[in-house]
């Protein structure tokens, strides 16, 4: 075993016990009740990147979320790699379903439980294990960047690409916050769907009416909601709005058992849309309905429901625009409300869809890498879910390579009840990226 692999094995147990330390900070940015803890979770990441012996290490904002940014010299003519990951994360839901508390990491049978243990605190800790087995001075410049607001759609991250566009310049981005294929293999991520949402509200009236005395004549808002919403796909379950994109999604192998057993549909549900899975997840659009604000069935009378509002969430794929995407399904949504209702659409986030030509030494050098570490080759795969940075660093620096690596397997459940990370997994993805480092040190700049 090389000295690397087993550096990486030595600095493991206290990596997982700060990333413990950071799974305890309920760092989700989108509550506002909780950016203290956000700014209390960047003071962390900060600390223990200064203390993996990072000579500069600063905590930025730009108006949003704290990032933190650290950076290690590169040698004389070494390039220089951004290790980027996200210390912000999703809200814990009903904390009530999980088996052990969100924000308290818990360990069962190889997997570590608690919000964020996977999306995406392991990015951090997969970079300072890389960092730590190099002893603090890997063979390439390093520069550590973990943003504050990923899952709130980053929406200060340009003016932060802006406002330290010298310190964040690199040769290669490693970006750590995707999946992986199995737990015994690895995904080089070369694709992510964009995403636009966007409020739809529906009025039939000014004041709720005697559902007795009215109904049957006058609509209910609810009722034409629902009937608004049905008509965003066809009867198969396929995106039913005119003028969206379509790619074509990498040819691997993902059966029908595959997707029941990783999502848990229930028995005799059937899966929706047509085309393969692949191509189903991440070369097409997706239309999801995420939210609805009514009137809830504990405080219902029997009242024609004036106003109702529903919060529709799309996914673009590679190709595809996000603003234009967006523009299409509000024409829509104005267009096919039932009775004359009224309609109100109020934009929200959009974030643009990425495809990446995995070509070329940097990305030989990382296939070398994943061979090495979990002693299988990577899978390229698409992913269906969307980081809409990396449109932004690909933007801001047009030369550099760009790998989406990440921490998660199929049974991680980012962003729902009992996430956890693959204790395993972290091992391997760490190693990778540790003999990542080492194989661009060998690399000279351009
Ligand atoms: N790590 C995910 C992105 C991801 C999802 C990668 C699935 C691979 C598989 C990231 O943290 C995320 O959740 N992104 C959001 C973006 C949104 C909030 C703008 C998403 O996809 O919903
Ligand atoms: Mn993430
Ligand atoms: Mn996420």
């Amino acid at each position: 075993m090389s000295d690397l692999v087993q550096r990486v094995r030595d600095v493991l147990p206290s990596v997982r016990a700060d990333l413990e330390d950071l799974v305890r900070i309920e760092s989700v940015w989108a509550d506002p009740q909780r950016r203290p803890e956000v700014q209390r979770s960047a003071e962390a990441v900060s600390k223990l990147l200064s203390d993996a012996g990072f000579g500069d290490v600063r905590i930025v904002a730009e108006g949003g979320a704290p990032a933190v940014i650290a950076r290690h010299p590169a040698p004389d003519g070494a390039p220089t790699v951004l290790l980027y990951a996200h210390h912000d994360v999703q809200p814990e839901g009903d904390a009530t379903a999980w088996r052990s508390a969100p924000f308290e990491p818990t360990e069962r049978d190889g997997r570590l439980y608690g919000r964020g243990t996977a999306d995406d605190k392991a990015g951090i800790a997969t970079h300072l294990a890389a960092f730590r087995a190099h002893g603090g001075n890997p063979p390439v410049g390093v520069t550590v960047f973990v943003e504050g607001e990923e899952e709130s759609g980053s929406p200060s991250l340009s003016r932060l690409l802006a406002a330290h566009k010298d310190a964040l310049a690199a040769d290669v981005i490693v970006i750590a916050d995707s999946d992986n294929w199995s737990t015994d293999t690895p995904s080089l991520t070369v694709s992510l769907r964009g995403l636009a949402d966007c409020v739809v509200e529906v009025a039939t009236l000014d004041h709720g009416l005697h559902s007795g005395m009215w109904g049957g004549v006058v609509p209910d808002a609810l009722t034409v909601l629902v009937r608004l919403l049905a008509s965003l796909h066809d009867d198969d379950g396929n995106v039913a709005v005119k003028g969206l994109h379509e790619s074509v999604a990498a040819d691997v192998d993902y059966t029908p058992e595959r997707v029941r057993a990783d999502t848990g549909l229930l028995d005799g549900v059937r899966e929706i849309g047509s085309g393969s899975v692949a191509q189903r997840l991440w070369a097409k659009p997706a239309i999801t309905v995420i939210g609805i604000d009514t009137t809830p069935i504990g405080t219902s009378s029997n009242t024609l429901i004036p106003s109702a509002r529903a919060k529709v969430s799309m996914r673009v794929a590679p190709g595809g625009d996000a603003a234009e995407h967006l523009a299409a399904l509000t024409r829509h949504l104005e267009q096919h409300a039932p009775w004359g209702a009224r309609v109100t659409v109020t934009p929200g986030d959009v974030g643009q869809p990425y495809a990446i030509d995995a070509s070329g030494p940097v990305y030989d050098a990382a296939r070398e890498a994943f061979r090495e570490a979990w002693g299988a080759d990577a899978v390229d795969t698409g992913v269906g879910g969307s980081i809409p940075f990396i449109a932004a660093f690909a933007g801001a620096f047009p030369d550099a390579k760009i790998l989406v690596t990440g921490v998660e397997d199929p049974d991680t459940q980012a962003h729902s009840i009992n996430e956890s990370l693959h204790l395993g997994v972290l091992e391997r993805a760490a190693t990778a990226e540790a003999l990542l480092l080492d194989k661009l040190g060998s690399h000279r700049r351009r």
